[in-house]
């Protein structure tokens, strides 16, 4: 009897910039369903070292690679202004779409975005990786066990020294830094991780934002403060009650933070402080648990993030992706409302 024939998707990528150099590209090229057809970047030298390494044609144009009918799968890996254009052109040509987060520049676009998946029965999800970290995953198990009851406050920081080294873009020009490819900046960047990682966490909603967003430091190649923020220190309300403190930063020097403490009603639970124990419970009783459960990855750090596995997941099942557009709207949502509160210097609501 013949053998099925494995399925192998064919994927184009649209940006050879960072995130498609350290994790698109090794996750896809190493899936054993999966492989890399088309790579479409400006700069076409980042194109061609990424085919080099990780296979694949190099493309002229978007265009081709969206007209191309045997590629199935686009990953949007480009700066946060072409999210949406991208997406939504990918996604009429009958592809499904992988987009970097955050997934759009305004509430608008990320609508449009969800629609035309619907509309062409294509699927859709967000890069959303920070739940997929397995410190992450295991909080989650130990919250959703109730030994620890209600979290009933939290805080949540992500930051590092900037983006500035970790783009193909390197120095005070990259696009990280200008608010017309970037919309906006740490809270963007880094802070729109954690308003994932939050309503993923707590499996509830953020109501209110208070905020203040801020540039306090860092310039661009004229010298001049960049036009987008730098810090980020944010009050948040859930639904349920519980409120708690986000904050993003591109100056915290010499190392990574990307920590979250959660207290609840029967003790705390701390992730990503402790480099042996990602994972420490401590209850009120006394007793205590340490987790060894891998690693949260850093910039210079970079572990199989599981994204593309995901994505590849649902389109090989037929499954809604798990981060889809919805998903990334309701954290995109988070970071808008904390932009109105800095902006308006009043408490904002969270938009649906
Ligand atoms: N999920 C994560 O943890 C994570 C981490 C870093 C970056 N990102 C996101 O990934 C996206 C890309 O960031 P990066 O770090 O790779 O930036 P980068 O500056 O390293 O690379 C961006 C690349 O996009 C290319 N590009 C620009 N316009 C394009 C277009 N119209 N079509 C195709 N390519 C185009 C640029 O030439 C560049 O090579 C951003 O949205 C960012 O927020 C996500």
């Amino acid at each position: 009897m013949a053998k099925a024939k494995k399925k192998v998707l064919r994927f184009g990528i649209l940006g050879a910039g960072s995130i498609a150099i350290y994790r698109h590209a090794p996750e896809i090229a190493t899936h054993p369903n999966a492989e890399i057809a088309a790579i479409y970047d400006p700069i076409t030298e980042r194109a061609e070292d990424l085919a080099d390494e990780f296979g694949g044609d190099v493309y002229d144009s978007v265009e081709e690679v969206l007209g191309d009918d045997s590629i199935d799968a686009v990953v949007v890996a480009t700066p946060n202004a072409y999210h949406c254009p991208l997406t939504v052109a990918a996604l009429k040509a009958g592809k499904d779409v992988l987009c970097e987060k955050p997934m759009a520049t305004s509430l608008k676009d990320a609508k449009k975005m969800i629609q035309t998946a619907k509309q062409t029965g294509r699927k859709l999800m967000i890069g959303h990786n920070q739940r997929l970290m397995s410190p992450h995953v295991k909080a989650k198990e130990i919250l959703e066990s109730g030994v620890l009851g209600r979290v009933l406050t939290f805080r949540t920081s992500f930051g590092h020294g900037g983006p500035e080294m970790w783009s193909q873009d390197q120095g005070p020009h990259t696009w990280f830094f200008k608010k017309e490819e970037a919309f906006v900046g740490s809270m963007g960047d880094l802070g729109v991780h954690k308003t994932d990682l939050v309503r993923w966490l707590l499996a509830d909603e953020v109501k209110e934002a208070a905020a203040f967003v801020e540039t306090l430091e860092k310039t661009n190649e004229k010298g001049k403060l960049i036009t987008v923020d730098d810090n980020a220190v944010c009050i948040l309300k859930m639904k349920s009650g519980a409120v708690g403190q986000l904050t993003a930063s591109w100056t915290y020097k010499s190392a990574e933070d990307n920590t979250t403490t959660l207290y609840c009603e029967n003790g705390m639970m701390v992730l990503g402080a402790n480099p042996d124990y990602p994972v420490e419970v401590m209850l009120a009783s006394g007793e205590e648990a340490l987790y060894k459960v891998g690693a949260i990855a850093t910039n210079d750090v970079q572990v199989r993030s599981g994204v593309p596995d995901l994505f590849i997941d649902s389109l090989l099942n037929d499954t809604d992706p798990e981060i889809s557009g919805a998903e990334g709207y309701k954290a995109l949502a988070i970071v808008v409302a904390c932009l109105e509160s800095a902006d308006t210097g009043t408490v904002a609501k969270v938009k649906s």
